[in-house]
């Protein structure tokens, strides 16, 4: 799995999906992700749901809805076998964050090349015999349902917002109404379905089926607020007492001139080239962070082994579990991995992680200048992967 092409129809480019499609309207794309066709069956993901360190949920859902109770019933992991026995007809298994058990499915992203790796969250997969769903439901944000086995029947409605009801008293949020049907296929192995985010959908499984959903993220204003506070919490420039012009006030009030005057002050400082400086570290901070805990990785390379696997032909990739990324400024480029500002790097380590960001997949000859041990570190971080499997 050398070169992944884009996962867009023949005749569109990634600037027209981009500004016609994106946040906008749903695309089918047909046979947009051929690579997953049968990569996976679905007994291992019944063994990864089953597995302690996974995120997984299991969705069971009764014939009919039975007096006094939900219809729906929801097990998070840790899952068992016995959760397994007796389940109705129809049930799905979710597992989120898959790149972290296969970094080869985490590569697919690179068809998702038009999203920058930032607004990428994670993939989940879902797994139902014939008839499971996970309900008519909306989500808020952008996904990429792209069939990997079986195929399932996706049908689309109207746009939701913030007063979408929700059926009352389930466990997940889903509704009975999704207005006007404005798309209704069935899904083969290897197609894909952009939905945008708002947009009600609802997929049924036709027969065993297995669907990756390429989830999107965006960050929102309070987890931006909350890091700009952890840095400057740190940062004993800024414990500066403020400037207060001094009137004669009652002096049991704050007066509304004081709050506006440090609020100025405030702003004035966010404006500022350090402010420019603060809102870059804590945007990088928290676009770069992981959403679920690393794991232990079962055995790494040796130096040795690496140095060999490279010579070999292997190639070093960015690994899509981790999060490796960066930002220009005035001062150069800043590179964060997982939540953390990389410091103290040298100009060829900054310029191969760069490379690495951007998707390339590097030989032997690109890292020759880059001490052995630093791509082991890089290894055992996690922020890379070594691709060997391409060799035989
Ligand atoms: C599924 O795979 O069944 C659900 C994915 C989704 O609706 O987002
Ligand atoms: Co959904």
């Amino acid at each position: 799995m050398t070169f992944i092409p884009l996962c867009l129809p023949d005749t569109m480019t990634p600037e027209q999906f981009l500004s016609e499609y994106w946040q906008k309207k749903p695309l089918l794309i047909k046979q947009g992700l051929p690579q997953l066709i049968d990569m996976f069956e679905p007994d291992d993901m019944l063994g990864l749901a089953l597995d302690e360190e996974s995120s997984a949920r299991l969705l069971t859902q009764a014939p009919t809805k039975p007096a006094d109770k939900p219809q729906w019933q929801l097990k998070k992991s840790p899952l068992s076998e016995t959760d397994f026995d007796n389940l109705p007809a129809q049930w799905t298994v979710l597992v989120q964050n898959m790149e972290q058990w296969s970094p080869e499915l985490g590569q697919l992203w690179q068809a998702f090349d038009f999203i920058p790796q930032w607004q990428r969250d994670d993939i989940m997969v879902s797994y139902a015999p014939k008839g499971g769903s996970v309900g008519k439901h909306y989500d808020d944000y952008d996904v990429f349902l792209a069939q990997g086995y079986g195929s399932r029947r996706w049908q689309l409605g109207k746009y939701c917002d913030k007063n979408t009801e929700f059926v009352k008293d389930e466990p997940i949020r889903l509704f009975d109404d999704m207005g006007e049907i404005i798309f209704d296929e069935v899904l083969q192995a290897g197609d894909v379905l952009y939905v945008p985010p708002k947009l009600s959908h609802f997929g049924v499984a036709q027969d065993d089926c297995l669907t990756f959903s390429f989830g999107c993220r965006r960050p929102n204003l309070m987890q931006i607020i909350d890091s700009l506070a952890d840095i400057a919490t740190n940062d004993s420039d800024l414990f500066i007492p403020l400037l207060l012009p001094q009137t004669r006030q009652p002096s049991g009030e704050l007066q509304a001139e004081s709050i506006s005057a440090i609020k100025d002050q405030l702003l004035q400082l966010l404006e500022s080239a350090r402010g420019d400086d603060i809102i870059g570290q804590a945007v990088s901070e928290v676009v770069s962070k992981r959403q679920y805990d690393a794991l232990v990785p079962e055995e790494t390379l040796d130096t040795d082994e690496l140095m060999q696997a490279l010579a070999e032909g292997a190639t070093l990739q960015a690994d899509y579990s981790n999060r490796l990324l960066y930002h220009k400024s005035a001062d150069g480029l800043s590179l964060y991995a997982n939540g953390q500002r990389l410091d103290g790097l040298d100009t060829i380590a900054i310029q191969i992680l760069q490379r690495l960001a951007d998707g390339e997949a590097l030989q032997a000859d690109d890292v020759a200048d880059i001490e052995p041990d630093d791509l082991m570190e890089w290894l055992e971080n996690g922020w890379v992967w070594v691709n060997v499997a391409d060799n035989f």
